[in-house]
């Protein structure tokens, strides 16, 4: 099949060169030269582990183009997938839509025979409605379909996740649309995994929910981490003590620091704006935003804490900036306000990530990067292990150190208390 992604932000690009190595030949456009430019170099914008193997692969086939001419790829293509942000928008909690509607008036002008029009961009429901009259107020209304297929890709996880979906899930009420996407996922859907076919309006709401409800998951173990603390009980214990309910499943409850990244925190505040347009309270969901908030703060403190609220001049090392192992995302890392926080009450912040230094700290005096993750930890007062990176599970702290007393805050409950205790080190973990 031929395909156009227009996008290639994470999902258009992802989705796009998984499909290509699928056999299906993909354009992926952007208005973005510099980013076509690069990728024509089959160098990657994002960091993604595989996906730049991947895209060689195809770009050699010449199954995977990358351009910046929308109207010949939309016209070469079967089925067209809208895959660009959906940011929060600036004062609110909605989601911008601008891009997604800017799309749908140029495609307007771009369709001449039956195209499926997918948006996998996360949208609130109700929004394929909106792109359908866009595109229908053309003479004849059969030459489009507009079908919603969210997107269930985790980042550094993503083309694992694309070729072994737990499910895929469209929503479209033509019985056309549904079968030409079905065959197009055939190949993975094959593989054990679960194929949804639903309303475009449920589609579109199944997306949030997912997340919304992971947020929840990982909020509720945070919670129950703190109860933890106070009560000398093992927070990992109780994971798998809950996890073996399969109802509940040990997945998304490890107890950690603030969630991030670009989608349950967007994702969650978007859903709550919908439903208030609608007068309905998700008090659940606005719970777990606001519990999420008070986390970043929360274990601030207990930082100032652990160093006795003697917090100038004290050396602190982050191992791990991102919001989670191997991406180079930061979008909405706990990290951020937390050093920004210690930087301004006089700390001396180091940090090593191995995706590389980060622009959100480089204006900040006293906070620096550390290509080498010996010199970030040297001599220093209090190790974060903020992300769980596989870089930092074998660590040996007095070794990297070099110092008597240190003190190492474990946010990923990577490292075992016994073992930390019996090698004299002052350590301190989340919920345990
Ligand atoms: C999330 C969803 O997992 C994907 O299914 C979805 O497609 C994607 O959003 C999206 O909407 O595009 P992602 O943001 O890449 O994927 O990251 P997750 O792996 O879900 O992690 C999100 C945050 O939760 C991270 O900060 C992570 O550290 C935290 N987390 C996750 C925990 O604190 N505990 C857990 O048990 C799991």
């Amino acid at each position: 099949m031929k395909l156009c992604m227009i996008g290639t932000g994470y999902v258009g690009l992802v989705s796009g060169v998984c499909f290509s190595d699928l056999g299906n030949t993909v354009y992926c456009v952007d208005k973005d030269k510099k980013k076509i430019e690069l990728l024509n170099k089959c160098k990657v914008p994002i960091y993604e582990p595989g996906l730049e193997e991947l895209i060689k692969k195809n770009f050699k086939q010449k199954r995977l183009i990358f351009t910046t001419d929308f109207k010949s790829a939309v016209e070469k293509a079967d089925i067209i997938f809208i895959c660009v942000g959906t940011p929060t928008n600036k004062n609110s909690n909605s989601a911008n839509l601008n891009y997604v509607f800017q799309v749908a008036n140029q495609l307007k002008k771009n369709i001449k025979k039956y195209k499926i029009v997918v948006t996998k961009s996360t949208v609130p429901v109700t929004t394929g409605d909106k792109i359908e009259k866009i595109l229908v107020k053309q003479k004849n209304k059969k030459l489009v379909d507009v079908v919603s297929n969210p997107e269930f890709l985790r980042e550094g996880e993503a083309i694992r996740d694309f070729v072994y979906p737990d499910r895929v899930v469209i929503g479209t009420n033509s019985k056309k649309a549904n079968r030409i996407l079905k065959n197009l996922y055939l190949p993975i859907i094959k593989k054990s995994s679960r194929y949804l076919h639903t309303s475009r309006r449920g589609a579109e709401l199944i997306k949030y929910a997912s997340n919304a409800f992971l947020a929840t998951k990982i909020s509720f173990i945070n919670e129950l981490a703190n109860l933890c603390e106070q009560t000398n009980v093992d927070i990992k214990d109780i994971s798998s003590g809950m996890g073996l309910d399969q109802r509940i499943g040990d997945r998304f409850l490890r107890a950690g620091p603030a969630y991030g990244g670009s989608c349950f925190p967007k994702d969650t505040r978007a859903l709550i704006d919908t439903a208030n347009k609608y007068k309905v309270d998700l008090s659940i969901i606005k719970s777990t935003v606001k519990s999420n908030n008070l986390r970043k703060i929360k274990l601030t403190k207990k930082i100032e804490k652990i160093l006795n609220k003697k917090l100038k001049g004290k050396k602190i090392t982050f191992l791990g900036v991102t919001f989670k192992p191997n991406t180079d995302d930061m979008r909405e890392a706990a990290s951020i306000p937390m050093i920004k926080y210690l930087n301004k009450k006089g700390c001396e912040v180091r940090y090593h990530d191995p995706s590389g230094e980060k622009k959100e700290f480089r204006n900040l005096k006293n906070v620096k990067y550390f290509k080498d993750i010996s010199a970030a930890c040297l001599k220093t007062d209090l190790i974060i292990l903020h992300t769980e990176w596989n870089d930092f599970k074998l660590l040996n702290f007095k070794k990297l150190i070099k110092k008597k007393n240190f003190i190492v805050y474990d946010l990923r409950n990577i490292y075992s208390p016994t073992k930390m205790r019996e090698m004299k080190i002052k350590y301190f973990a989340v919920g345990r």
